[in-house]
């Protein structure tokens, strides 16, 4: 019998965030792996979208998204980025499931079999089969530790004649790095002089610490017309499984997210999308934002405290919610061996960082830990954590 999976997904496997939650919950480990908030979202969030299912926002949403949550997102991006171009609702935002949906009809949207597609590598795992669908091939740059720069002059070597598109994700998953200004504007001078569009994943970008600033690369001199920007709901607001992301993009190249868009879902939770149009002028209003970095900060301090007891010093890190620590003072090679043998003898589920490469044996032995955690569950990983010294 032939192989009933397309060539299209050989070699797609099964992510290593499912493998590690399956082990987690067979091996009833502390849960620091897939990053996802284990606390109670927000009150005004929840009863927003308990207001709108309740006042029967229940049919299909318009397929471009509620034009009252993409009103509220143009005018964020307006409060946010005063000095940048502003957005027009109607013709450069459209709203889907999550980031994830929005990454694939980006790419989808915009690559040709054949197109070379640069990314930094570690890249967030869904880059690569998003490529892979549409055809295109990666081309990846490392991001070097501690402070996971790029080289610029690998990054110019890795544009070429192919090159249509360059993902970039800023704050980084899973490294934490909130790219600089100086460094987007290298890259934003190498897609303008090749010619080259930036699909440029945002989802962390309320979430950072220490003064680090976000600069959407969109916001810099003849990027716009070449951006295709990303947001999610699901990091900012602790609501993961809403599944509400958007794209912000002029009009031509959302007109091209918005034909992929009508037939992989054509639209997404409508009451979800409402609620959002409520929440972000309420967490502009309210003190949201620096409340949600404040508590970050601190969880981050709690799992870094946490890991120098175990032996593990984490990286510095800008925004998102990750720590990294190198595991090789511990004696090991391979992180993903550290990670099985983490989970299942000791309890503790962590990620292993090579599973955001092409080439994972190319990874430096580095494990992922989420801290968007309870305080609790970051403390019960301490006394597990501590018997690795042992
Ligand atoms: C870098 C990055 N992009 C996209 C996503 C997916 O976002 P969503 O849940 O909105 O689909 C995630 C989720 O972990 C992420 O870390």
């Amino acid at each position: 019998m032939r192989s009933v999976g397309s060539d299209r997904i050989a070699g797609f496997g099964t992510s290593i965030f499912t493998e590690i939650t399956a082990l987690a919950v067979k091996h009833e480990a502390v849960n620091l792996g897939q990053g996802f908030p284990d606390f109670a979202a927000p009150d005004f969030v929840k009863q927003a979208a308990a207001r709108h299912i309740r006042d029967d926002r229940n049919q299909y949403a318009a397929s471009a998204g509620v034009p009252r949550l993409r009103a509220a997102l143009a005018d964020d991006w307006r409060r946010l980025y005063p000095d940048a171009r502003a957005v027009d609702p109607a013709g450069e935002i459209t709203v889907g499931s999550g980031a994830t949906e929005m990454l694939h009809d980006a790419v989808m949207a915009t690559v040709n079999p054949g197109d070379e597609v640069i990314v930094f590598e570690p890249a967030y795992d869904a880059y690569a089969p998003d490529v892979a669908m549409a055809g295109g091939v990666v081309r990846a740059v490392p991001l070097a530790p501690p402070d996971w720069r790029f080289d610029p002059d690998r990054l110019a070597a890795a544009f070429g004649p192919r090159t249509r598109a360059l993902i970039l994700n800023t704050p980084h998953n899973p490294t934490g790095k909130v790219f600089p200004r100086a460094e987007l504007e290298v890259i934003a001078a190498l897609c303008r002089r090749h010619d080259a569009l930036v699909i440029s994943d945002e989802v962390y970008s309320e979430i950072l610490f220490d003064g680090a600033a976000h600069v959407p690369i969109a916001t810099l001199p003849e990027m716009f017309e070449r951006t295709i920007t990303i947001g999610s709901m699901g990091k900012t607001f602790s609501v993961t499984g809403w599944k509400v992301g958007w794209t912000i993009a002029p009009a031509p190249l959302t007109a091209a997210v918005r034909a992929v868009h009508q037939f992989v879902t054509f639209t997404n939770a409508a009451p979800f999308q409402e609620a959002l149009a409520d929440v972000l002028p309420a967490a502009a209003a309210n003190g949201y934002y620096p409340q949600l970095r404040a508590d970050y900060a601190r969880r981050r301090d709690l799992l870094a405290r946490v890991l120098r007891d175990a032996g593990l010093e984490p990286l510095p890190i800008g925004g998102a919610y990750f720590l990294l620590t190198d595991i090789a003072p511990l004696g090991y090679t391979s992180d993903a061996d550290f990670c099985r043998k983490l989970v299942t003898e000791f309890g503790v589920a962590a990620i292993p960082t090579s599973v955001f490469y092409q080439r994972p044996e190319s990874a430096p032995p580095v494990a992922r830990f989420c801290f968007a955690k309870r305080d609790e569950t970051i403390l019960a990983a301490a006394p597990r954590l501590a018997k690795l010294h042992r």
